[in-house]
């Protein structure tokens, strides 16, 4: 099976990264794609609206795999870590992973630490979709080395040039150092309301800051309450209420991001 690594990153916080994780998962799940979600954020909301209330009570989560790699030890088998939420496979992290930070600053290819641990799962899926934590600290730098692609999400409100060229210059760097084959999906705009700025003016920002060079996806996802709802519940929008607009843009989005495969 050829499988891609997709990261979802952005520094910035609240900008949609878990949301589209769980939906971009679901969207391509439901297209009859094998799709595994690892969640790589120690506030663990991924894990929380994929239904684990408390991770930190879990035996394995990726805090414990990222662990045992650098401990140089056997991987646990498969059935230990990954766990099944009706269409979507997923590893969970709890608080811990933010302990390993620490732990990584001497361990030996300590920037690929998350890569080893994909490898060993790579083959059984379509997608594997990375939800980064809102920093570019050696973790996220793990996501980076470990993926094939970007996907940058960002609300209208933070697509100043300068938090994204922070974020451009990380991405360049790794991909100079340690991942040549690295690229960028594009950037997909988030919480996108009619009063804050246009689709089109977003685009011609962006244009004018990096030159054409990044793709801002068709698909905009809406802002609505009802997102908040189906996290409560964990379920995807798109299986919590379907009609929604931002289930909608999700499964839109889905189809948009394979087309350009
Ligand atoms: N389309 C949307 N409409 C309304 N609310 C949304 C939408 N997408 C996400 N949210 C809400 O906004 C908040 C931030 O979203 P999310 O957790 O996906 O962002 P994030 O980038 O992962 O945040 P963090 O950087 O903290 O990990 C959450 O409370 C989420 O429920
Ligand atoms: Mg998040």
């Amino acid at each position: 099976m050829s499988s891609k690594v997709i990261a979802i990153a952005n520094q910035k916080g609240g900008v949609g990264k878990t949301t589209t994780t769980m939906n971009l998962g679901y969207a391509l799940a439901e297209q009859g794609k094998k799709v595994l979600l690892i969640d790589f954020d120690p506030q663990s909301n991924l894990a929380m609206c994929m239904g684990v209330d408390r991770p930190e009570e879990l035996d394995t989560t990726i805090y414990h795999l990222m662990m045992g790699v650098i401990e140089e030890k056997e991987l646990p088998s498969k059935e230990d870590y990954i766990i099944s939420n009706g269409k979507l496979d997923f590893i969970p992290c709890s608080i811990e992973l933010s302990a390993v930070e620490v732990n990584l600053v001497n361990a030996m290819s300590r920037e690929l630490t998350l890569k080893s641990i994909i490898q060993e799962v790579k083959e059984s899926y379509d997608y594997i979709i990375i939800d980064c934590m809102p920093s570019l600290g050696m973790l996220t730098i793990n996501a980076l080395v470990a993926c094939d692609t970007v996907l940058i999400t960002a609300t209208p409100q933070y697509l100043s040039a300068k938090g994204l060229e922070l974020l451009l210059k990380t991405i360049i760097k790794v991909k100079r150092r340690i991942n040549p084959n690295i690229e960028i999906d594009g950037i997909l705009i988030t919480m996108f309301t009619q009063r804050t700025i246009l689709s089109k003016e977003i685009v011609k920002l962006i244009d004018e800051a990096y030159g054409k060079q990044i793709r801002v996806f068709n698909s905009k996802i809406p802002a609505s309450v009802k997102v908040g709802e189906s996290n409560l519940r964990n379920k995807s929008i798109i299986e919590y209420k379907r009609k929604n607009k931002v289930a909608q843009a999700y499964i839109d989005f889905g189809r948009e991001y394979i087309s350009y495969e």
